[in-house]
C-alpha cells in the first residue's frame, strides 16, 4: 500500500553545506541531471551532469535553505549528541510554496561536486581539516571563481544497466589541453598504462566559462576529444539554467 502525503511540483535542486558539527558553510547551489535522456528523459541515473550556479536558487532562496533546512538539522544532530561533521546535502524541490527537503545525503553529491570545485579556489582540504578539526569558524571565507562551471558525465555502454568495462579510452590528454576544462575520473582504472573505462559513469568533463552556455560549449569541446568504445552522454546539460530565461 502506497500513501502519497504530499505531490511536489518543481525543478530539484542541490545545496550542500560543509559543517564541523557546529559552524556551517553553505555551497553555491547546483543543479543535478538525473533521467538518463536529453530532456529529463529515460531512466533515473546517479546524476548525467551538473552545473553551479544554478538560476533556480538566488542568494536569497540560498538564505532561506540555509536557515530553514541546513541549520535546524546540524543543530538538531548536535542537540541529539550525535554530532555531524562533513558534506551535508540537501536535496530539494524548488516549488511555489518555497523549498521542500526530498532527501538527505552526507556526501559531496556525484556529478555536483565536480562545478562546485572547479570554481573553488581556496584550497580543498583546508577546508576539509577545519571540518575535521572542529573550526570552520576560523577559516577565511571561501573564494570562488565567479564564472559559472558545467559538467557532463560521460558514461559506458549501457548504462544505467548492465555495461561491460575494459574499454580503452583515448583523447584524455587532448581534452585536458582545452582551457578551464577538467576532466574527473569515475569510473576508469588503468591497465598496462592504458586507462580503461570501469564503471557505468566513467568521466566527468568539466569546464568553466563566462556564463552557463559558454561553460557548456567548452565542455562539450572537451567531451569531442574524447573517445570509447561505446561512450556516450546527454547532450543538454545545463539547458535547464539557459531554458530559464537568466542566461
Ligand atoms: N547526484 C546525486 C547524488 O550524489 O546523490
Amino acid at each position: 500500500q502506497l500513501i502519497i502525503e504530499e505531490r511536489l511540483e518543481g525543478d530539484e535542486a542541490s545545496v550542500i553545506a560543509i559543517t564541523d558539527g557546529r559552524s556551517i558553510l553553505t555551497l553555491p547551489a547546483a543543479q543535478d541531471h538525473k533521467p538518463a535522456l536529453d530532456g529529463d528523459s529515460g531512466p533515473k541515473t546517479g546524476g548525467m551532469g551538473a552545473y553551479s550556479p544554478t538560476p533556480l536558487v538566488d542568494d536569497k532562496l540560498l538564505a532561506v535553505v540555509q536557515e530553514q533546512v541546513l541549520v535546524p538539522t546540524v543543530h538538531a544532530l548536535k542537540r541529539q549528541r550525535r554530532p555531524f561533521q562533513g558534506a551535508l546535502y540537501a536535496g530539494l524541490m524548488v516549488t511555489p510554496q518555497g523549498p521542500k527537503v526530498l532527501e538527505f545525503n552526507v556526501r559531496f553529491g556525484d556529478p555536483e561536486c565536480q562545478p562546485l570545485l572547479m570554481r573553488l579556489q581556496s584550497d580543498v582540504v583546508d577546508v576539509l581539516e577545519a571540518t575535521v578539526d572542529g573550526r570552520l569558524d576560523e577559516l577565511p571565507e571561501l573564494q570562488w571563481d565567479p564564472r559559472p562551471s558545467v559538467c557532463v558525465v560521460m558514461a559506458s555502454e549501457g548504462y544505467p544497466g548492465p555495461y561491460e568495462r575494459g574499454r580503452p579510452i583515448r583523447g584524455l590528454d587532448e581534452a585536458a589541453n582545452i582551457e578551464d576544462v577538467k576532466v574527473f575520473h569515475a569510473g576508469t582504472a588503468t591497465t598496462d598504462g592504458q586507462v580503461v573505462t570501469n564503471g557505468g559513469r566513467v568521466l566527468g568533463v568539466t569546464a568553466l566559462g563566462d556564463s552557463i552556455a559558454k561553460a557548456k560549449l567548452q565542455a562539450y569541446k572537451a567531451v569531442k576529444c574524447i573517445r570509447w568504445e561505446g561512450a556516450w552522454c546527454r547532450k543538454d546539460i545545463s539547458d535547464k539554467a539557459r531554458n530559464s530565461g537568466t542566461d
